[in-house]
């Protein structure tokens, strides 16, 4: 030790001989001593001594003083009383604060004698005390460091007569006003901390106006209310917020932001579509927020985004799936939200230098930390459900009033029946028939309009013969009296048989057998209803042969319904197929896909809307010369019973398959399925849903599922939007699958996007035909 100060002695007087010329001037020493005097003789300040040597150019770790023409421009010290008490009542805590002696007027008295100081730090000293208004006698100010100290009290507005000041930092205090709304009277600060405070109150709306500001950190105090719109602040590289209560939605922030960091706030709403502009974004943390609404997909792609923090809050929906994420991306962390639908691509495990953590959401992983799919769709649904209360008791006064008039209208058909002739009242029909489809959810008024909606033949159908009547001796002649050679199918609701009739035309008849319950006249009613459906993706009806016209034992009826004959076999035949040239490649299948959802958004929706259950099937899907798509079987409920008891083979469906079966869009799902892994794979339904179909979202799992064929033709993207798609259709949550009009949309979106890889003209012409 001793060794030590003699050598620093040394030194210090080699200093002071060369530095002659430039002797700071004693008054300055002066003061430098008084200050080490009130910081009660800090262990830094150990080689500051009164005997003429030239504090200037001191150099430590610790402690730095710069000095100008011989004036004090610097005062850098860091000090080690970096314990902190968790409180502080304003009075000195031994060892931690400086003693009851220390008055941080007469200390602001004796710095102020230094008047050419321009920089002045004062780190974990443990001063204490208010911050006293004569602070501005610091006038010379470009930079204040009071942070890690004991300060308390509100911000003395005079620090706003320090004009120059660029920097202020008052970071780790006890400061405990109100977040002061003067900052913008000083007109070059840039740099602005004041964390780690017990500041309270809302933010002022002045912040919008300190133009000059780079960097505001508020992050760990108490500050509530709303966070205004900071675009105005062009400079404003780096806010941060984070561990207050700003409670509003999230404020738009100015282009060339850096860092925000908003986390463990209350803010509500969405994020600002404005976020995904921010091409100098680097970082974002905005968790443990009340957020909610999709994630805008464009903050994953920001060109500097770096890492993204949106864990816990209660952003729901879907991110898309083929989204391309930054290329700097390296964090993201989207657990404890209610995200749906599957991971994207960029996010998932395979991309090796991105750490994504996304637990506690409803997404559809191989991992198990997911919720069950109710988890994210109550919230959701809870609050949709507030909404339609007031709409509720308005329906509920108008329903009173529909059961008033159907039970007059009940009464009237009760009368009717009494003394209408029999069996000729067209009310009497129509009255069946709804009866009789009450499960199908047929009104009696879907019934009437459809009698009167005259040449729906023409929707798209040109060139197809009218329906009309055939007679037995033309089916028989068509089919050699039905002989075994023309059957070409059998199901439970009856056989098919290939027939020519007179004109050459080749056609498939359906012999069905239909309810006894059916009037005659009833039962026309309802072949004109399936007359009536024609699409040019519908194997089309040409006509009917009700057989008990001719002769009628049981009052059981036959007919045989009269079909064009596509002759190129079904879809699902197709798509089994090995042999190259004719194998369906991807493009092919979304072709007929889109083509069949068309027909089927037709049947819910058209001309007779209604047509719910459609026994889709991947065979039920019949393909032409041209290889166009043609559903068969569709709507046959309307004429047929006992078609829920199908027990074709293979299909063994089981437990909630088979309700789900009723859906159209669930059975399109499992189309969809088929198409993608093809049908051998599909075979295995219920223990593939179980267990592969999560799979399908990692590309490891498709390489493994996936048709070859299908891999081998696809484009990534129009892939990942079938799979999705696929997945959400066979949700076994019903409310959850897409809407026909959605199905149709993502088809033709995967066929756009096929098409622009392989410049296919095909599909080109399919997306434009009706
Ligand atoms: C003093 O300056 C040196 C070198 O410029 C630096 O390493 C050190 O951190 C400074 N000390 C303080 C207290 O600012
Ligand atoms: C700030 O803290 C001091 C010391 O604990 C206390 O005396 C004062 O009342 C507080 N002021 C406010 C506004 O809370
Ligand atoms: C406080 O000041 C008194 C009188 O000036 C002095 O006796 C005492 O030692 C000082 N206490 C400390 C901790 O410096
Ligand atoms: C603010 O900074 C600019 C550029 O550094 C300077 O010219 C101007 O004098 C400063 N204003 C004040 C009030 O110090
Ligand atoms: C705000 O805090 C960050 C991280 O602690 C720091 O890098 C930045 O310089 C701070 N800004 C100010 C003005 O202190
Ligand atoms: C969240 O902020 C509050 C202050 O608003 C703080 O007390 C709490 O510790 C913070 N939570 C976390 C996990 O940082
Ligand atoms: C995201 O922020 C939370 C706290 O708000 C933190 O616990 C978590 O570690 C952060 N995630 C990442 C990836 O940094």
């Amino acid at each position: 030790m001793e060794v030590f100060r003699f050598v620093s002695l040394l030194c210090f007087s080699w200093i002071f001989l060369i530095r002659d010329t430039n002797q700071l001037q004693s008054s300055q020493t002066q003061v430098l001593l008084q200050l080490r005097k009130h910081l009660e003789y800090p262990k830094q300040l150990e080689s500051w001594v009164n005997n003429g040597i030239d504090l200037c150019y001191i150099s430590s770790p610790q402690v730095n003083i710069t000095c100008q023409d011989n004036f004090v421009t610097e005062i850098k010290i860091f000090g080690d009383m970096q314990k902190r008490a968790s409180s502080f009542n304003g009075f000195p805590i031994p060892y931690q604060t400086l003693s009851q002696n220390f008055s941080m007027d007469s200390f602001i008295a004796t710095l102020s004698r230094l008047n050419s100081l321009r920089v002045l730090s004062l780190v974990s000293l443990g001063i204490w005390g208010e911050i006293p208004d004569k602070i501005h006698r610091l006038q010379f100010l470009e930079y204040l460091d009071l942070s890690w100290n004991f300060f308390y009290g509100s911000i003395p507005q005079t620090i706003s007569r320090i004009v120059k000041l660029e920097t202020l930092k008052l970071d780790g205090n006890f400061l405990n006003g109100t977040f002061p709304d003067w900052f913008d009277s000083i007109s070059n600060l840039t740099s602005l901390s004041l964390k780690n405070n017990l500041l309270n109150g809302p933010l002022p709306s002045s912040v919008q106006r300190i133009t000059s500001l780079n960097d505001i950190n508020l992050s760990n105090n108490g500050i509530s209310g709303k966070l205004f719109d900071l675009s105005s602040l062009s400079r404003l590289r780096w806010v941060d917020f984070s561990n207050n209560r700003l409670d509003s939605e999230l404020s738009i922030m100015p282009k060339g932001v850096i860092v925000v960091l908003l986390s463990n706030n209350s803010f509500i709403g969405r994020i600002p579509e404005q976020y995904s502009q921010l091409n100098q974004l680097q970082q974002l943390d905005l968790s443990r927020n009340s957020l909610q609404g999709t994630i805008p997909a464009g903050i994953f792609t920001l060109r500097s985004i770096v890492s993204l923090n949106l864990t816990s809050n209660m952003f729901s929906g879907s991110i898309p799936i083929h989204l391309s994420c930054g290329s700097k991306l390296v964090s993201v962390d989207i657990s404890n939200n209610r995200l749906s639908g599957l991971l994207p691509f960029c996010l998932r495990s395979n991309v090796k230098s991105r750490a994504v953590k996304f637990t506690g959401n409803c997404l559809l992983t191989n991992s198990n930390n997911q919720r069950p799919e109710t988890y994210c769709v109550e919230n959701i649904r809870e609050k949709k459900k507030s909404h339609l209360k007031n709409l509720g008791i308005l329906i509920g006064v108008i329903g009173g009033i529909v059961v008033i008039l159907a039970l007059l209208a009940f009464g009237f058909l009760v009368f009717c029946r009494r003394y209408c002739p029999r069996g000729t009242s067209e009310q009497h029909l129509l009255h069946n028939t709804v009866q009789d489809n009450s499960v199908t959810g047929f009104t009696s008024e879907i019934l009437t309009n459809a009698r009167f909606i005259s040449n729906t033949s023409k929707l798209g159908s040109q060139g197809i013969p009218a329906h009309r009547l055939f007679s037995i001796d033309e089916l028989n002649a068509a089919t050699n009296f039905f002989d075994k050679s023309t059957l070409i199918g059998e199901s439970s609701i009856g056989k098919i048989y290939k027939g020519r009739l007179e004109t050459g035309v080749w056609v498939a008849i359906r012999c069905l057998r239909v309810s006894k319950r059916f009037t005659i006249r009833n039962l026309k009613l309802r072949l004109d209803l399936l007359a009536k459906l024609r699409h040019p993706h519908l194997v089309c009806l040409l006509g009917h042969c009700i057989e008990s016209e001719v002769k009628d034992q049981f009052g059981a009826n036959k007919v045989y319904l009269i079909y064009e004959y596509v002759p190129n076999g079904n879809y699902r035949a197709h798509l089994s197929e090995t042999n190259s040239e004719k194998v369906l490649k991807w493009s092919d299948r979304l072709a007929i896909l889109i083509g069949i959802a068309k027909a089927v958004h037709f049947l819910h929706t058209g001309v007779i809307p209604g047509f719910l259950s459609n026994r889709l099937k991947a065979n039920n899907i019949l393909l032409n010369e041209h290889r166009m798509g043609k559903l068969s079987d569709y709507g046959l409920f309307v004429v047929a019973q006992e078609i829920d008891k199908d027990k074709e083979g293979g299909d063994g469906l089981k437990s909630w398959e088979m309700k789900s079966l009723e859906d159209d869009i669930y059975s399109f799902g499992l189309i969809l399925l088929e198409s993608l892994v093809g049908p051998s794979v599909c075979a295995r339904k219920e223990s593939f849903l179980l267990n592969e179909m999560v799979s399908l979202g990692n590309s490891e799992g498709q390489k493994r599922i996936v048709d070859p064929t299908v891999l081998a033709s696809c484009s990534q993207e129009s892939l990942s939007i079938v799979i999705s798609l696929t997945i959400n259709c066979i949700s076994p949550e019903s409310s959850t699958r897409p809407s026909f009009e959605d199905v149709l949309w993502n088809l033709q979106y995967a066929a756009q996007v096929q098409e622009a890889k392989d410049g296919d003209r095909k599909i080109g012409k399919t997306l434009l035909s009706p």
